[in-house]
């Protein structure tokens, strides 16, 4: 059992393990009722530990120990104390094997750690503490340990057994049953160990390494979804390639499998030689998985393979270092994703992610350095921060080496550190003992937490052709930590004349062949640059490429903002500069009079979006996008979430009007009847005709209806189906509504892929998903409380997409989602915690809501036995 009250783990208490442990074997007997795990470990005393004599200390949870041996002797409870979280030993020999026998009952496992069924199969997830609760065993990322697992099961049932590494041995047992070991030959944490036992199919692929070793690719599916394999296949070998020609890195073992399981609480591990994918994150085929859908498994088969080199083979010392292997291997997925597809809406997915909800909770009562320095429940630090702030933090050390000494730095920290657990400054040393380079001013953005705020001002001096640009920073307090210093920020600019024209950058007078984009460098609290040879008082482009992780304020006009539209030379400013610029005419009308006047610019510049084929449709599909109502709010001080979804409704409303007849020809110019193929053209085509529908359809278009309607029941492909099935959800229409929803229903019920998708296209739509439909859905057959995707395709997506209806004046929302909360608690304690985050950030509303949200909080703080998890996040969210 976990204790009641939640204690506090800090860094700076880290201590070496005072025993490690060289080989583990396992065998496991898996029945219908439970399973009996036996244990034996090779444990000897630390060399570099200090604690002579001390306890052996091994972790457990919700285990039913049945014995215990000592080098083959029993051992009686006298000889060892059994603690419910911890076996403890107090005395053993320098050098030992320790065998333990405990049962476990993986059936009535909510939680989804450690061992568990889903869908009549057995599998693990033990990242992060989850070997826990499968047996006594130090389970900290530094005890790196050889694994061999024997698994035991009912033939018929479970023909497939799997493990970590390679198949050495296999073989028929009494009663119907058999055997398979599995040796994994490279020591790992236990948190990277990974079990899995079912009636699956089996698909396979090779592999030809850079060095001509074939490897066995094999992926495991439950038969239906036999079809749904082959995109994840071809991600996982485009992904091999990019790692050895990008990175230099080979895969090591023989065997790569990946298994799809419906009920798991993330998205996909990185367990050795057995990744684990939820499979909403693997499986797809062109009739079930939209654009967004197949771009996702891509990376995140990506990001799991990559975990290979950046996370199993170097990992972590302790939690506290989770974003050496997470923040590096999410810069290594977006740049893969990048030379996969388009590099600027690659970036500009990733910046929309970041500055909306990273952003957000760095803001927020959560917020925490990249490399945290204590933590109650470590699950609750699977982060924003941890993740993407983490991949930027890495994108700003590759920014200022370049990439060949990044990669020398890269190469030298996978050599100096192979097979070994380390921290983040081990790989900042690295990457500067491979370049020279000095970051000790740059390691504060990991100790520091808090998004930092450049002030930009600027002065032309027509007399002396002089334009100076003057950048403040400031670190806002976050809990726990004020006055902070200063960071080495990389901030990129250029400067662009009337013409549209990039100037040379002059910072010496005299200089020649200066260059059109420089990134400055800045690293105290306030920089003046001087630009020479300025004739006129040009526009600043800046922060290009998302340079560094910051908000950056200057006075831009909207005439400023416009030119920047069409003429900047960066493709992530041009579109930048349109949110801005959409960001402040919406802000503009919140709260002001119906009548108010959109901004005639807007609309002319959107036409010009939507009618110059000349222009990278891919780049326009993005800059067609308004601002979300997720990133209006982040912008806002008290905010009034009615009033601002209001606001943006109605620019969208007026452009569409406006631009009815420039939408329908858009969606006809970009409507196509060859094969589906998912390119970026193609797949700008698809988001410009579906945009196109929704705008028609929230302007109750009669031909845009009929539109909607036809590709609905003719699409060859779901982001067709789906973006139609979206804009008549979201339409006045209901009797479309309901019957669209009605027929995709039908055709899909025994999807459960689709029906995710299909819960949350209404969970999300402010017409049909008020608190009423919510509940309904909550009782449809196809929810299951137990099945996280479910929860999240309704729960989730109702507070955190429906958020008119989330903020609902009347707090009823707010009441819902606690009462959600609470009830998830008991049986999944991550899920509830990760559901609770709408709440925590009510500091952000008008008064009458923060209200109501605190109230909501307090219910949930209140709920007798609340988890670790919930507890955490609830009483920080509450306290000053
Ligand atoms: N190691 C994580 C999975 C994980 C997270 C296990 C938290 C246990 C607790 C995995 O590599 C991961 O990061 N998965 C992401 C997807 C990825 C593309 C960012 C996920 O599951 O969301
Ligand atoms: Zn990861």
């Amino acid at each position: 059992m976990r204790s009641n009250q939640p204690q506090t783990i800090y860094l700076s208490e880290y201590k070496v393990p005072a025993y490690l442990v060289d080989h583990v074997d396992l065998r496991f007997e898996l029945f219908e009722d439970g399973a009996r795990v036996h244990s034996t470990l090779s444990v000897r005393r630390n060399p570099e530990s200090s604690e002579d004599g001390a306890p052996l200390e091994l972790d457990g949870d919700s285990l039913k120990l049945e014995s215990v041996a000592l080098d083959g002797a029993g051992l009686s409870a006298s000889d060892y104390e059994d603690r419910g979280d911890q076996l403890v030993i107090a005395s053993v020999p320098e050098q030992f094997e320790l065998s333990v026998v405990t049962w476990i009952e993986p059936r009535n496992n909510t939680r989804l750690e450690g061992l568990y069924m889903s869908s009549g199969m057995f599998c693990t997830q033990c990242e992060a503490e989850g070997f826990r609760c499968i047996t006594f065993f130090p389970d900290r990322p530094d005890v790196m340990a050889r694994f061999r697992t024997r698994i035991e099961a009912d033939k018929s049932s479970y023909p497939v057994l799997l493990s970590n590494g390679n198949d050495v041995d296999r073989g028929e047992l009494d009663d119907g049953r058999h055997f398979v070991t599995w040796e994994d030959p490279f020591p790992k944490p236990c948190y990277l160990f990974a079990l899995v036992a079912g009636d699956l199919v089996e698909k396979r692929d090779t592999f030809r390494t850079c060095s001509g070793r074939d490897i066995d690719l094999r992926m495991y599916v439950e038969p239906r979804n036999a079809e749904k394999c082959d995109h994840a296949m071809d991600s996982l070998k485009r992904s091999m390639r990019w790692d050895e020609e990008v990175y230099g890195r080979e895969y090591d073992l023989d065997i790569f499998m990946i298994v799809a399981v419906d009920d798991f609480n993330m998205g996909a591990m990185e367990n050795k030689g057995l990744n684990i994918f939820n499979s909403s994150c693997v499986l797809a085929s062109q009739d079930t998985a939209t654009d967004a859908a197949f771009q996702r498994i891509e990376a995140i088969v990506a990001h799991e393979y990559f975990h290979n080199w950046s996370g199993n083979r170097v990992t972590c010392r302790d939690w506290f270092q989770l974003s050496l292997k997470e923040g590096f291997t999410v810069f290594r997925d977006s740049q893969f994703s990048a030379d996969m597809g388009s590099p600027t809406v690659k970036r500009i997915e990733d910046v929309t992610l970041l500055r909306t909800a990273q952003f957000a909770e760095d803001a927020g009562p959560m917020a925490h350095p990249v490399r945290p320095a204590s933590y109650m429940e470590i699950s609750n630090f699977y982060t924003l921060t941890i993740y993407e702030k983490g991949a930027e933090v890495v994108s700003m050390i590759h920014n200022l080496l370049g990439p060949e000494m990044f990669r020398k730095g890269s190469d030298l920290y996978f050599e100096r550190h192979d097979g070994q657990a380390v921290t983040t400054d081990d790989f900042v040393r690295a990457m500067e003992d491979a370049s020279g380079r000095d970051l000790s001013q740059f390691r504060l953005w990991y100790e520091q937490a808090g998004t930092p705020v450049l002030n930009v001002s600027d002065e032309f001096d027509q007399e002396r052709g002089l334009y100076r640009l003057t950048i403040e920073q400031h670190i806002p307090d976050t809990p726990g930590q004020s006055n902070k210093k200063p960071q080495h920020i990389p901030f990129a600019v250029g400067l662009l004349g009337s013409r549209g024209e990039a100037l040379p950058l002059i910072l010496e007078a005299g200089e020649e062949h200066a260059p059109a984009e420089r990134v400055l460098e800045l690293t105290e609290a306030s920089h003046t640059f001087e630009f020479h040879g300025i004739s006129e008082r040009p526009v600043p482009s800046l922060l290009r490429h998302f340079s560094a992780p910051v908000r950056v304020n200057y006075p831009w006009s909207r005439e400023q903002l416009l030119f920047l539209m069409s003429h900047d030379p960066d493709g992530f400013n041009r579109w930048d500069a349109g949110q801005r610029l959409a960001v402040d005419v919406i802000q503009s009308l919140v709260g002001a009079a119906k009548d108010a006047a959109v901004e005639p610019r807007l609309v002319t510049s959107y036409r010009h979006l939507i009618c110059d084929s000349s222009l990278d449709q891919a780049l326009v599909a993005k800059m067609l996008q308004l601002p979300s109502e997720a990133y209006l709010i982040e912008l806002a001080d008290n905010a009034d979430v009615p009033a601002i979804h209001r606001a943006r409704e109605r620019v969208l409303k007026h452009l569409a009007i406006s631009l009815r007849d420039e939408l329908v020809a858009c969606y006809r110019r970009n409507f196509e009847s060859g094969d589906y193929e998912i390119t970026p053209e193609a797949i700008a085509r698809r988001s410009l005709r579906n945009t196109a529908l929704a705008w028609l359809l929230m302007i109750n278009d009669e031909e845009g209806r009929e539109l909607a309607f036809r590709q609905f029941r003719g699409a060859d492909n779901m982001t067709d189906r789906m973006g139609a099935l979206r804009a008549l959800v979201n339409s006045d229409y209901g009797e479309d509504r309901n019957l669209a929803l009605e027929e995709f229903y039908q055709q899909f019920r025994e999807d459960p892929q689709v029906i995710e998708q299909w819960f949350s296209v209404q969970a999300a739509s402010e017409r049909a998903g008020q608190l009423p439909q919510i509940h309904a859905l909550l009782e449809h057959p196809a929810f299951d409380w137990k099945n996280p995707n479910k929860v999240r395709s309704v729960v989730g997506a109702f507070a955190g997409q429906n958020l008119a209806a989330f903020h609902s004046p009347d707090g009823s929302g707010y009441d819902f989602l606690a009462e959600q909360v609470c009830r998830l608690d008991d049986s999944n304690p991550q899920i509830a915690a990760r559901l609770v985050t709408p709440l925590t950030r009510w500091r952000k509303f008008a008064p009458a809501y923060r209200q109501r949200m605190q109230a909501a909080l307090e219910r949930v703080r209140d709920k007798a036995g609340l988890s670790r998890d919930v507890y955490e996040v609830v009483h920080k969210s509450l306290a000053d």
